[in-house]
């Protein structure tokens, strides 16, 4: 997934395309490329690496325009190379195209081309299309994308120049998120909000089949059938500093740091303590049609994923619904076997996950309605579900979600207490879930006061090359949740387990060199975690344990204890996670890893 932006209107494009380019870095950092409309025709500068290199080599060899195209990326075809960067261009260098997604079809369009003449100097699946447009008939530039884009399978959110129509950009989406930047005689395109936010709020989400023509004095949308589309202009509410570094070293240090602040934000306007519930306007299911679900499908992925195995604890507690939790990917692949009552919640930070997105729509043709637990407003999962559920945690730019995932389980018990309400959890049970709720804010402002116990834990960690993590009931999946954030900045290899489940052939791998991390708090099945540790210490494994404050000492046991404030027993997952993210973070910072771009990764991951 790679992030594409555009600009056309008054003002020297390059820098805005630079910026807005660094502002997308999160979704792909392994090269970066800019065309841009001169008054000598189109120049193109391209690279290996981060827009930052971009940004040099544009200052070394300068380029000025009023309009033009950027990209940077996550590769999926083809190596990444300068040679692969976008944009590409056709064999006469007239059209240049920057494109998130993936040609299916590549291959088979690749050797028709070639056969008439087309000469390829890339791997990608992208270059296709230049080629395309370049074979195509018309006479403007949005005529040869419809006539490109017959022939093409596969998703994209693309942009395109041409030599001959100086200050013209067209854009067609098809699975890829993209959307318009309305601005005062400047216009923009993006694949999110957060590139363009500096210039204007006023943006236009495209739908799959649309086409976008810009050009510096207006911008019209179109089908294939150059009938005109009419798409609403929405109004940002984000703010700049929101996605702004401000103190912090890091985005995903702001981000663990801002969490009692975005709980307080998804729990806001949301609890009703004299009902004893929670107000979910937007789920736009009726009293009746709550009592009538007979089951719960979550579909996610990552840290998504590890927040709807949180939720299934919460919902099934409160509501008595049987909830499963697919990984999205292996969900929309899987025999859809409608079931009257099945309520479908596909649970997504940024709104744009093509696995999670599919998995809907696959449960949606199955005549199973949807919901959406989705933090990006105008996303696509927000857009196509029945109903949702806004986080409002503000954007997430570090690329290791963390306040998503607290904000995940607070909205999925909001949602828990609200079904629960409906189908005869008590008033006094729901206040007492409601105080619960609306406490946690402060004993997460604790939770983060662990930070320099953490650091200290942090330098045992940074040596080693695996680690397990070892949890019970609704704190297994924090146990998931601290061995990926691990996995993701530090690159240590690390897993996590059902605490009793390590008996089971994970104990193996116990010995003085495995630090093993045990998500106890006080609860239910706290002493038979406690007997899970005895098995581990037996065999000589070096343990630390995320605990309750005012808990039994275990220092017979564990080599350091981070001790969260109690709360309620189906909320702590809100706490436990906090000490696990800020050690990933120290973890990833002491072995020098880069831990807002961490290899590999990218932030939203909107292709299969
Ligand atoms: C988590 O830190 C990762 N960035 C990744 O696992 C992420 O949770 C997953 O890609 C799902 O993303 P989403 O919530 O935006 O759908």
């Amino acid at each position: 997934m790679c992030g594409i932006i555009g600009y056309t209107g008054v003002r020297d494009a390059v820098p805005v395309l630079l910026r807005g380019l660094a502002r997308l870095e999160y979704r792909g950092y392994d090269s970066a490329g800019i065309a841009v409309h001169t008054d000598r025709g189109m120049a193109t500068r391209k690279l290996a690496g981060r827009v930052a290199a971009l940004h040099d080599l544009v200052g070394r060899l300068p380029l000025h325009g009023m309009s033009g195209i950027a990209h940077t990326r996550w590769a999926t075809h083809g190596a990444p190379t300068e040679r692969n960067a976008h944009p590409h261009a056709d064999c006469h260098g007239r059209f240049a195209v920057v494109h998130n997604g993936i040609i299916e079809n590549a291959d088979v369009l690749r050797a028709a081309l070639g056969r008439s003449g087309h000469v390829f100097r890339t791997e990608t699946d992208t270059e296709v299309l230049v080629h395309l447009i370049e074979e195509a008939g018309g006479d403007s530039l949005e005529a040869r994308v419809i006539a490109a884009l017959e022939h093409v399978v596969g998703t994209y959110g693309l942009a395109v120049i041409s030599a001959d129509e100086v200050g013209k950009i067209v854009v067609a989406r098809q699975g890829s998120p993209v959307l318009l930047g309305v601005g005062e005689d400047e216009y923009f395109v993006a694949s999110d909000a957060s590139a363009i936010l500096e210039h204007t709020r006023s943006v236009v989400y495209l739908d799959d089949g649309d086409i976008a023509v810009l050009t510096p004095t207006e911008y019209h949308i179109i089908d294939r059938d150059s009938h005109v589309q009419l798409r609403a202009v929405d109004d940002l509410a984000w703010d700049l500093d929101e996605i702004e570094l401000g103190d912090y070293r890091h985005f995903m240090l702001k981000e663990i740091c801002e969490q009692p602040e975005t709980v307080r934000s998804t729990l806001r306007g949301r609890l009703v303590f004299e009902d004893g519930t929670a107000r979910l306007d937007g789920l736009n299911l009726t009293p009746e049609a709550c009592a009538a679900v007979r089951r719960i499908v979550i579909v996610a992925c990552g840290t998504s994923w590890h927040a709807g195995l949180v939720g299934r604890h919460i919902i099934e507690a409160l509501a008595g619904i049987p909830v499963t939790v697919e990984y999205a990917s292996e969900y929309r692949y899987h025999r859809q076997i409608p079931l009257p009552g099945t309520l479908t919640v596909a649970v997504s930070q940024s709104g744009e996950t093509a696995d999670t997105l599919e998995a809907m729509r696959a449960a949606r043709a199955a005549g199973s309605p949807v919901l959406g637990v989705v933090n990006v407003v105008g996303s696509t999962i927000a857009r196509e579900a029945d109903g949702g559920i806004y986080l409002h945690a503000g954007p997430e730019v570090g690329v290791a979600s963390t306040k998503a995932f607290t904000s995940q389980i607070v909205a999925l018990a909001l949602f828990g207490l609200h079904l629960g309400r409906h189908r005869g959890l008590s008033l006094e049970a729901g206040q007492e879930f409601v105080c619960g709720l609306a406490g946690l804010p402060p004993l997460m402002v604790q939770a983060l006061a662990l930070e320099p116990e953490v650091q200290r834990l942090a330098v045992r960690y940074a040596e080693a090359s695996n680690a397990l993590y070892l949890g019970r009931g609704v704190n297994f999946p924090v146990a998931l949740e601290g061995a990926l954030k691990l996995k993701e900045i530090s690159y240590i290899h690390a897993e996590g387990y059902p605490a009793a489940e390590m008996k089971h052939g994970p104990i193996a791998l116990i010995d003085e060199n495995m630090p093993v991390m045990f998500v106890a708090p006080r609860d239910q099945v706290y002493d038979k975690v406690v007997s899970n540790m005895q098995e581990v210490r037996a065999r000589g494994g070096r343990i630390a344990a995320v605990t309750t404050e005012g808990n039994g000492d275990l220092s017979a046991l564990v080599d350091q204890q981070l001790r969260i404030p109690a709360t309620a027993h189906l909320l702590s997952p809100v706490l436990t996670a906090i000490p696990l993210q800020l050690l990933a973070y120290h973890v990833s910072v002491l072995r020098g890893c880069d831990v807002d771009r961490p290899r590999n990764l990218a932030k939203s991951v909107t292709v299969e």
